[in-house]
């Protein structure tokens, strides 16, 4: 399908990601449908995308009729059958190799032929997903960053099976999203800026772990000597530290290095719930 055609977009999974991808797409003009399981998350979704949406009009950034038309276009639907005729699916679910296979098998049977099913996993190649699907050369990755709402960068990732087309297509979905695209041409686990991130992440929990200095000073230390704009800490609780936990839980599961285990900290949090900013309570403490 020629990008100029594609009119519809289904996203699967309302939370943290899913919900801004889903705005994104709608204040772009498309038709979005956005998917959950539970009914619950997509209250919260509204709820916050709502709050994100009043605030961007008290600053001026959008006017209220931009953001009333972007809601005219949005459908919140925990009928995973609705999505029955859209143009782009993107994945934003749990980040379990498992869950996603199958939700990319009923995605194959449900959407038309010329759908391109797309996951926005944050480490896994769509490889190992696309055979789950009779239409491997229709699925790709396109890896948006956190909070979508605001971070400019995509990163499309165009696997084995992904044919020109699909990934051109993506590429340019991203570009017309008002997002800047860039393509990897061949996948990666963990893609470009998690494999950078993952390295600093580990030597953070290293260096807290063995008593070096405090999750604080660490954060200190990369912002103000490193310039990075946010801590490692800092930016676990932001992608929620859960994610962290399942990235590296994978990783270990395809490598059998002790090594690759979730570090003993983040298992502990994910263990009681402090998950970050989305429960209040990580590495700090949120009101
Ligand atoms: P989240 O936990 O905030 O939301 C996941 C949502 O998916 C939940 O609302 C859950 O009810 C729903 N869900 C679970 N199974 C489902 C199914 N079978 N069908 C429909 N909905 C289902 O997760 P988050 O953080 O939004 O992550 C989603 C995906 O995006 C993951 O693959 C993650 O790796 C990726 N990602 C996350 C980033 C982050 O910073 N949090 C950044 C980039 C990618």
């Amino acid at each position: 399908m020629a990008i100029n055609e594609m009119e519809t977009v289904a996203v699967i999974g309302a939370g943290a990601m899913g919900s801004q991808i889903a705005m994104v797409c709608a204040l772009k003009g498309y038709s979005v449908i956005l998917n959950d399981i539970e009914e619950d998350s997509l209250t919260k979704a509204k709820e916050s995308l709502k709050g994100h949406m009043n605030r961007r009009i008290q600053k001026g950034k959008l006017t209220e009729q931009q953001v009333e038309g972007a809601f005219g276009r949005l459908t919140f639907d925990a009928n995973l059958a609705s999505v029955k005729d859209v143009d782009l699916v993107i994945e934003a679910i749990v980040e379990k190799l498992d869950v996603k296979r199958e939700l990319f098998a009923t995605l194959d049977e449900i959407t038309p032929d010329h759908t391109i099913l797309a996951t926005n996993s944050s480490t896994i190649v769509s490889s190992k997903i696309a055979d789950a699907t009779t239409r491997p050369d229709k699925v790709c990755n396109v890896h948006f960053f956190n909070p979508p709402l605001v971070m400019e960068l995509v990163e499309v990732v165009k696997g084995p099976h992904t044919s020109d087309e699909t990934a051109q297509a993506a590429y340019e979905f991203i570009e017309k999203i008002g997002k800047a695209p860039v393509l990897l041409k061949k996948e990666i686990s963990g893609f470009i800026a998690n494999r950078i991130l993952g390295k600093l992440m580990d030597e953070a929990l290293f260096l807290l772990e063995n008593g070096y200095a405090t999750h604080e000073e660490i954060d200190t230390v990369c912002t103000k000597a490193l310039n990075h704009p946010i801590g490692p800490f800092a930016l676990m609780d932001l992608t929620g530290i859960d994610v962290n936990y399942f990235v590296r839980m994978q990783r270990y599961q395809e490598s059998g290095n002790e090594s690759d285990k979730p570090a003993k900290i983040v298992e502990e949090k994910v263990e009681k719930g402090d998950l970050g900013r989305k429960t209040g309570k990580g590495f700090y403490q949120y009101s």
